[in-house]
């Protein structure tokens, strides 16, 4: 038990490998001037909030997806879903030829700015990683990670970190507390690359962002201060997002007057992500914006959680 070749060898009907990965908040996005490569250099600090996709790898004898969950209908089946992408990475760099079956059931918002593509492909690559027995160490899978997505390797990492390069370049960081969050989100998702080319249209010259800007940040999440992380919200693609999505600055402001800590678009938009005092004030928000009519939907969460994660019940040798 527990050799790759075993695995690889057991019968493979009925079994299953079940992985679970957060979506993430920006708690500060700093961008810089778009590259000569298309991205834009990034300073950002992530938190791992407790919205998730869960992915289960089942026998198939091609690569197939299915999805299931809200909004499900909005993700696509074919060559261009992340997390079939992912699977194809890992089978490329293996030499593995067999297939799989991916079922993703969404909890992210779809083109909300929460990385709920990326976390299915996190997932994905842990699941079939799994599945076929390939064993992968941890830096290699963060490689194959940062080919299929900026976020793809924080949602492998989880928890709390500082991202900078195109905000795949990851550094822990120490986080005190539990921090709760209400999400208002919409139906009409934003695209990543429209959000970032307005951003450009916006204003031209950004310095290179760099982490000093959010050094008060890091050390209010250090000592667990929820005010003080409120007020220090940050994002510099959310006027590129408002300007996309006008209706956003009405959803902040009521956020904001249901005495959230503090309000953010959430990366590229254009969930809105309120920071509250509890748990309970997070309710009081998320009902404040439903009864306002500011968002299509309300979530809740709390964060810090942790990254793409085998679930137990996984048939894994
Ligand atoms: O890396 P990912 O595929 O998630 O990025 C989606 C799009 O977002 C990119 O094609 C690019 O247009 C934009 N992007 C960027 N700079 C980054 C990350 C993403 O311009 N650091």
């Amino acid at each position: 038990m527990g050799r790759v070749t075993d695995l690889r060898l057991a019968p493979r009907t009925g079994r299953e490998v079940r992985v679970r990965a957060p979506g993430k908040v920006n708690l500060s996005l700093r961008v810089g001037s778009r590259r000569p490569d298309g991205y834009h250099p990034l300073a950002t600090v992530f938190q791992a909030v407790s919205l998730y996709e869960d992915v289960v790898a089942s026998a198939s004898d091609e690569l197939r997806v299915s999805v299931s969950g809200p909004q499900a209908d909005l993700v696509p089946t074919d060559d261009s879903n992340l997390a079939l992408r992912a699977a194809r990475a890992l089978a490329a760099r293996t030499g593995v030829d067999d297939g799989v079956h991916l079922h993703l059931h969404k909890g992210v918002p779809v083109a909300g700015g929460m990385a709920g593509g990326s976390a299915d492909a996190a997932a994905a690559l842990l699941a079939c990683d799994a599945f076929w027995g390939t064993a992968l160490p941890r830096e290699e899978l963060h490689e194959i990670a940062a080919e299929l997505g900026s976020d793809v390797p924080f949602l492998l990492m989880g928890q709390t970190a500082v991202g900078s390069g195109r905000g795949d370049l990851l550094t822990a960081a120490l986080s005190r507390g539990e921090y709760h969050w209400a999400f208002g989100v919409r139906d009409a998702g934003l695209s990543t690359a429209r959000v970032y080319a307005e951003f450009d249209d916006l204003a031209a010259g950004h310095p290179e962002p760099a982490v000093d800007g959010d050094v008060a940040l890091l050390q209010a999440l250090r000592a667990g201060d929820a005010p003080a992380v409120g007020a220090l919200l940050h994002n510099d693609l959310q006027d590129a997002a408002v300007e996309l999505a006008p209706g956003l600055v009405e959803t902040l402001s009521v956020a904001e007057d249901a005495g959230a800590l503090g309000v953010v678009v959430s990366g590229s938009g254009p969930t809105v992500a309120a920071l509250a005092r509890s748990r309970q004030h997070a309710l009081v928000i998320a009902a404040a914006m439903t009864a306002a009519g500011v968002a299509d939907s309300v979530l809740t969460a709390s964060g810090p959680v942790p990254g793409a994660r085998l679930v137990a019940g996984s048939d894994v040798l």
